[in-house]
């Protein structure tokens, strides 16, 4: 059977490592500065591993440029690099395609390149075979420790996969085995939390829980929908409304299933900009005025989700269950985190880009098992159980 070999289980020694992460971390608003560099740190390990023997060249994407962005050059990326690997050189390529030869010839062992970013490229997101060849011609060896991009059918993840010897890195690896035990193999009661603005991004991922978890808790702006499914209403909660027929599919699913999908029985309403009054109390199904929103889950509600997490076993929690940017509706959210992490023994698995921003700097991170780096990735490694880029590298 074709299966994928990690960096860990092979010897790779004076070789030209082709090394796919996604560097494609949050940066602030005017795209100046890094709002949370969680997915270089994670690369570390395996460029640590890789370094001192072989000639590392690195590839990522950062954001979707259309053309040659340069607010969204590497440059960034490459300067907090370097912070983490004093010592080591460290070179930005600006176009591998025009850079003469000489750079790539002349590097040593224990150095660096870094290829500007790949979307700056139209062969990447079309997988052009011929970028591909290009990108593979640089390489003896392709490496690929970007779990959190290899949901995406791109030259740098499938196509150069085809033609180079392919690996996986420890962040992939670790990756794979922690979210892929919890959904194949979990200690039970499986409890999975739900939150987010949107609900059609999570629909798959909503009605595979459904197959596999025990609990569902829903919250954020992706349960309104569920609430309108039961005609109760919202005020001018944000919503998905082409997506309530969905929404009620899923409530019929689930219960003709051992899966308990649990909503929000009470909400805070108020204005989301409103950062002094703290919101209200309400109860799922009374009148909410024209003029609020649900902006974060009830105290009721926080008692019955953290009497659900403190007994499971396993769990997995992607979006936040509130406007976490307001500081008036981010308590639901803390609490989930904080019942999360005071669960002893419990495997927790947390990720999505909006999550890790909420949870950013908080005290027992360590307590959490898993933090994965992936967003859309992890979502659709639970719903499948594998991503085209992994299978790239089987062989
Ligand atoms: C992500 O942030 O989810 C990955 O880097 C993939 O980015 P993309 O959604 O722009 O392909």
């Amino acid at each position: 059977m074709k299966k994928v070999t990690y960096i860990d289980e092979v010897k790779l020694e004076n070789k030209r490592i082709l090394l796919r992460v996604d560097y494609n971390v949050s940066l602030n608003q005017d795209k100046s500065k890094i709002a949370d560099d969680e997915r270089i740190s994670h690369s570390l390990p395996t460029i640590k591993i890789l370094l001192p023997k072989n000639k590392i060249i690195l590839v990522s994407h950062l954001d979707r440029p259309k053309t040659r962005d340069p607010k969204l050059s590497l440059k960034i990326v490459v300067e907090r690099l370097k912070k983490y690997l004093p010592g080591v050189k460290i070179t930005l390529i600006n176009d591998f395609l025009t850079e003469k030869k000489d750079i790539f010839e002349k590097q040593k062992n224990g150095e660096i390149l870094v290829l500007e970013n790949i979307r700056f490229y139209p062969g990447e997101k079309t997988n052009d075979p011929e970028f591909a060849k290009k990108l593979a011609d640089l390489a003896d060896v392709y490496v690929n420790d970007g779990f959190a991009v290899s949901h995406r059918a791109d030259a740098s993840i499938v196509g150069v996969a085809t033609l180079l010897p392919s690996y996986g890195g420890t962040s992939l690896k670790r990756e794979i085995l922690m979210i892929g035990n919890a959904i194949r193999n979990p200690k039970r009661p499986l409890v999975t939390i739900i939150g987010g603005a949107k609900i059609s991004t999570k629909i798959n991922l909503i009605s595979k829980l459904i197959e596999l978890a025990d609990n569902v808790l829903l919250g954020g702006g992706l349960a309104n929908v569920f609430f309108r499914a039961e005609r109760f209403p919202i005020g001018s909660s944000i919503c998905e409304y082409e997506m309530v027929l969905q929404a009620r599919k899923l409530l019929f699913l689930a219960s003709q299933k051992e899966t308990k999908i649990e909503l929000p029985t009470d909400v805070i309403i108020g204005k989301p900009d409103d950062t002094t009054n703290g919101g209200h109390v309400v109860r799922v199904g009374e009148k909410i005025p024209k003029d609020m929103s649900i902006l974060d889950i009830g105290p009721e509600t926080k008692a019955r989700f953290g009497a659900i997490i403190a007994k499971a076993k396993t769990i997995i929690w992607n979006g936040p269950v509130g406007l976490f940017e307001n500081p008036s509706y981010r308590q639901g959210t803390d609490f989930i985190y904080y019942s999360i992490a005071h669960n002893q023994g419990v495997t927790s698995i947390v990720g999505g880009g909006d999550t890790l921003a909420a949870i950013n700097n908080k005290e027992y991170l360590g307590k959490i098992t898993h933090i994965s780096t992936g967003g859309g990735a992890m979502l659709e490694f639970i719903e499948k159980g594998t991503l085209v880029g992994i299978e790239a590298l089987k062989k």
